[in-house]
């Protein structure tokens, strides 16, 4: 009997050991990674077209998971051809100049008659120098980005060229271009600033490098990467068509000069998509030549806004339409929904939409500027006396906007006798004060109110507009 028991306890000690056992602990977690693994084993014996179609079905981020895994050489005619810039001779530590085995890498994507993906692998810093990846390829390329790009941080001639230092990498003509992945383009922007003369008034203004151009690029998509302290603008988009930006982080400290996030000039049908932008300048600036834009969850702090323009400089000519700014998120930035103009120029900025905007913190929350003026470039003084001319403002409507300013002055509508604005629509629109405390001891709902400004505008406003607002 007594050995029985013996037996039976045993048996029930050794079951709760194994219960506890290390071995057993993980197989939960073994019902998540055995697929896993199996994936990636299955990723290495597919061929590229399954690949392609395991892509398509799966979502781009597991992509990020192959890249150990050996790769096809282009020569291979496969439907996807994959070229890892370190095979081209990438040297990846940051210091060694990676810019010629970039370009190799580039010239066998580009020259592939199969879609192509070049690789930059991740955990690998690649230091490029003024770089610009041109087209026309023979088929769509993907660039996909999962290290770190840096730019040299010297603005020596030998880096950047004789005079030619206003862009860092350049997407040239390229059609039916993704770039895409975890990675980070990092302008080492810190040198350029402290040259600038917005920093030290006693430089002269000089121009510094656009960290990513993208130029007359049709059907583009950049997606998920990040772009950090750009020597001057982080990313401008160029005569291109038919463009997704999607999730793209953007980086730089608040007192860095020029550093627009986002910068969009002539160019048609381009959505910005939840993008999140942190700069020294415009998170947004859309300029002259854009058309059919569509941004929706942008998020901008700190920085100067999502500013359309400005336009109409040296008197030119100014066309933008059909803008759409959706579900913005602005914080602590200089401006809101601004849309700004030189005296003197012609054109149109028309049919505008700003919604769903939540401001916090914003110095301006929304303003319409058609005496726009800096003269902030002693090199190229601008006239602000008044002209006769101007870019015309109409069709736009400032609908859903709320939160904080850190002004009294909350709106300003402020046009030109020249060309006045017209059919611009405020709806439902709350814009508190948010009157420091230690400056206005016992807030009161009075020191909460805001203010507007209104000259030469054929205003309409619906619902409630809070502040009140006569033209
Ligand atoms: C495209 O392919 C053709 C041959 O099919 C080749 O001659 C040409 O150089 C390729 N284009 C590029 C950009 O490599
Ligand atoms: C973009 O690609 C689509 C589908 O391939 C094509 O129909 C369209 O013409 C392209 N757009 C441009 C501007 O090349
Ligand atoms: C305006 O732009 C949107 C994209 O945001 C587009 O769907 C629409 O067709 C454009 N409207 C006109 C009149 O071109």
């Amino acid at each position: 009997m007594a050995s029985r028991a013996l037996v039976l306890l045993a048996a029930v000690i050794i079951a709760f050991l194994l219960l506890l056992s290390p071995a057993y602990a993980a197989r939960p977690a073994d019902r998540h990674s055995k697929p896993e693994a199996a994936h990636h084993r299955k990723f290495g014996q597919k061929t590229w077209t399954q690949f392609g179609q395991h892509r398509a079905a799966a979502g781009h981020r597991k992509l990020g998971q192959i890249e150990t895994t050996e790769l096809p050489s282009p020569e291979i005619s496969t439907d996807q051809v994959q070229v890892d810039v370190v095979s081209h001779g990438a040297v990846g530590d940051g210091e060694s100049d990676d810019t010629p085995a970039f370009m190799e890498a580039w010239a066998s994507v580009c020259s592939s008659s199969t879609p192509a993906t070049l690789i930059v692998p991740k955990e690998k810093t690649f230091l490029l120098k003024q770089t610009v990846f041109s087209g026309r390829c023979n088929s769509t390329v993907t660039f996909k980005l999962d290290g770190k790009l840096v730019a040299p941080a010297t603005r020596s001639e030998s880096d950047w060229g004789k005079g030619n230092n206003r862009r860092w990498i350049m997407f040239s003509k390229v059609d039916g271009l993704t770039v895409t992945g975890d990675g980070t383009i990092d302008g080492s922007g810190e040198i350029w600033w402290k040259k600038s003369c917005r920093v030290d008034k006693n430089l002269p203004c000089t121009g510094a490098p656009t960290a990513l151009l993208l130029y007359k690029c049709n059907n583009l998509t950049v997606e998920n990467i990040r772009l950090l302290n750009s020597q001057q603008m982080h990313m401008s988009v160029e005569d291109c068509k038919d463009v997704v930006l999607k999730r793209v982080r953007i980086t730089a400290p608040g007192d860095s000069p020029n550093t627009d996030g986002i910068h969009i000039a002539r160019t048609k049908d381009i959505q910005v998509i939840d993008c999140d932008i942190g700069t020294g300048d415009d998170c947004m600036s859309i300029e002259t030549g854009t058309e059919n834009l569509y941004a929706s969850g942008v998020t901008c702090g700190p920085g100067h806004g999502i500013s359309i323009g400005s336009l109409g400089d040296d008197n030119s000519e100014a066309r933008v339409s059909n803008i759409t700014i959706y579900k913005a998120r602005l914080t602590g930035t200089t401006n809101g929904a601004r849309i700004k103009s030189w005296q003197g120029g012609r054109g149109y900025a028309r049919d505008i939409t700003y919604e769903d905007m939540v401001m916090e913190d914003v110095k301006n929350p929304i303003i319409l500027d058609q005496n726009y003026c800096t003269m902030a470039d002693p090199l190229r003084p601008k006239p602000c006396e008044k002209q006769d001319s101007a870019v015309e403002f109409s069709g736009i409507r400032f609908k859903n906007i709320r939160g904080t300013s850190a002004t009294k002055q909350a709106i300003k509508l402020d046009c030109s006798d020249a060309v006045p604005c017209h059919d611009i629509l405020l709806q439902d629109v709350k814009l508190t004060f948010n009157g420091r405390p230690q400056r206005h001891r016992g807030r009161s709902a009075h020191r909460s109110t805001t203010t507007s400004l209104c000259n030469n505008v054929q205003l309409q406003t619906l619902d409630n507009v809070d502040p009140k607002i006569a033209c």
